[in-house]
């Protein structure tokens, strides 16, 4: 058993290992000692946390979490890195979930608290089942729509908003009526299905494009849910780490917001992003060029200075490794090659980063897109590989394109642009894209993988 005294120094020592983790984070060259951090101060805090006097019962902790260990090892080791987000969304549950049943938990020992902290902590009980409910069911459904076990259109209800706000509403008319009764089981009961429905109906109404932020989204919620477990628990620890997540998981949703140039009530309103991005009614007149394999290898045998912007595509293709040795036969070659980085490329943030990271490209040579939007225009052969909205230049030159504002990567100043794409359609977002009809671009049809394996032997 630990001291008391020894269990809060334990806590604080995670608290700040949990900031450094965070701000390791935040980097590429920092992110593997971020996650080490993160470990250790949850390493730390388990110990701290299952070996305080509070706790009885041990062992059953421990096989509970050797039975969890051994799930989550077993999904991280068979999960694509396509399939990371819906996987996220999962787990977010688990944290909603664990907020509701130590809201309930604590509903039921709330006797046991001093008089003047009772209320508090019914108030406590109250917001944290409420907020764990929505991220619950708000995160089952972003599971299904991404695994498309759910169809991801957004559900249409009539008066949406209308429902929401009734919902809202309700929970706070039962929390009074909660707080009266002095803790009335049946208000709880009545909100937590209401908080249920409406966690569902939220995400149930958001399409398919805006799902990643509204993973973000309810990464944040799962914070908070857990701060609130916190505060029924009475755990520091628990308080800080919920807070560190739910802000966290704010700025990220703003952040991509930013980045698709959307604004954070417009995705949550929902609409955009019906479609599942496989086709679009506005066609280009115009014709494309193709090029084959052979003829892009003899391109880049010639240029002196190559960028690299990887979308979706690459990572659907598994395209990482070909395109670092390809990196790396034209750097030998004195060939100059840099990779830009749009901050939505891929499905989730620090996709593409954390794929080149894996088949080790240096970190020196990957750029973001501010770092390098000036420098297309000195660029000889810019390879688009599986990328299409994030280099779409109807978000900077057409008002009435519904990813219109979204800041894009400036491909086509480049003296050449090669497309890998496996046909003409277009990207998540659904809209078709003029760059491949321009005259400096050329289609290079199929698997990315396929492809870039052909063009790294002709090398
Ligand atoms: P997308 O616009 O999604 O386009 C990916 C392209 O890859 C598709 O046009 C597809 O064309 C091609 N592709 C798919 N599989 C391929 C394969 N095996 N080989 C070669 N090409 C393949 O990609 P992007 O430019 O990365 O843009 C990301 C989109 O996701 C943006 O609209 C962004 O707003 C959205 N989004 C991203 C995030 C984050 S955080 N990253 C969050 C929310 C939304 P074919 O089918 O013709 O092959």
């Amino acid at each position: 058993m630990m001291s008391q005294g020894l269990v809060t120094a334990a806590y604080i020592i995670a608290a700040v290992l949990f900031i450094l983790s965070l701000a390791g984070l935040s980097r590429q060259d920092s992110a593997k000692n971020g996650n080490l951090f993160g470990m250790a101060g949850m390493t730390l805090a388990l110990i701290a946390t299952i070996f305080s006097e509070h706790v009885a019962g041990v062992a059953w902790i421990l096989i509970a979490m050797v039975i969890g260990a051994a799930i989550g090892i077993y999904k991280a080791k068979r999960v694509a890195m396509t399939e990371m987000p819906e996987l996220i969304a999962l787990l977010h549950s688990f944290v909603g979930m664990a907020a509701v049943l130590v809201g309930y938990n604590s509903y039921f020992n709330a006797h046991a608290v001093a008089p003047d902290m009772h209320r508090i902590l019914l108030v406590e009980v109250f917001v944290g089942v409420f907020i764990g409910a929505i991220t619950f069911t708000g995160s089952i459904v972003a599971y299904g729509k991404l695994s498309g076990k759910i169809p991801s259109k957004p559900l249409q209800l009539p008066f949406k908003h209308g429902l929401n706000l009734a919902a809202l509403v309700l929970a706070a008319l039962l929390l009074t009526w909660f707080m009266k009764a002095d803790g009335s089981v049946f208000a709880l009961f009545i909100m937590t299905l209401i908080a249920l429905a409406f966690g569902w109906h939220l995400v149930a109404a958001i399409g398919g494009a805006d799902m990643p932020v509204v993973v973000s989204m309810l990464n944040s919620y799962s914070g908070w849910a857990a701060a609130a477990a916190g505060f029924m628990l009475e755990n520091d620890l628990l308080i800080v780490t919920g807070a560190l997540v739910g802000s966290s998981g704010a700025i990220l949703s703003y952040i991509m917001c930013q980045a698709m140039n959307r604004s954070f009530i417009s995705v949550i309103a929902g609409g955009f992003g019906s479609g599942s991005g496989s086709s679009s009614n506005t066609e280009i007149a115009g014709t494309h060029r193709e090029i084959q394999p052979t003829e892009v290898a003899e391109l880049l045998k010639h240029a002196s200075s190559v960028v690299i912007t990887p979308g979706y595509g690459m990572a659907v293709a598994h395209a990482q490794n070909t395109v670092a040795e390809i990196t790396d036969i034209l750097r030998r070659e004195g060939i100059q090659v840099r990779f830009g980085i749009h901050p939505v490329a891929g499905r989730l943030p620090g996709h593409m980063n954390v794929l080149l990271a894996e088949a080790k490209v240096p970190y020196d040579i990957v750029l973001e897109m501010d770092e390098i939007n000036d420098d297309f225009a000195e660029t000889d052969v810019v390879l688009v590989i599986g990328a299409n909205d994030t280099v779409n230049p109807s978000a900077a030159t057409d008002p009435t394109s519904p990813i219109a504002g979204m800041p894009v990567l400036h491909v086509w100043d480049a003296k050449n642009v090669i497309v890998f794409k496996r046909s003409m359609s277009s990207g998540y977002a659904g809209v078709q894209n003029p760059l491949f009809f321009n005259e400096n671009s050329f289609m290079c049809f199929g698997d990315a993988k396929a492809t870039l394996e052909l063009i790294q032997k002709a090398l």
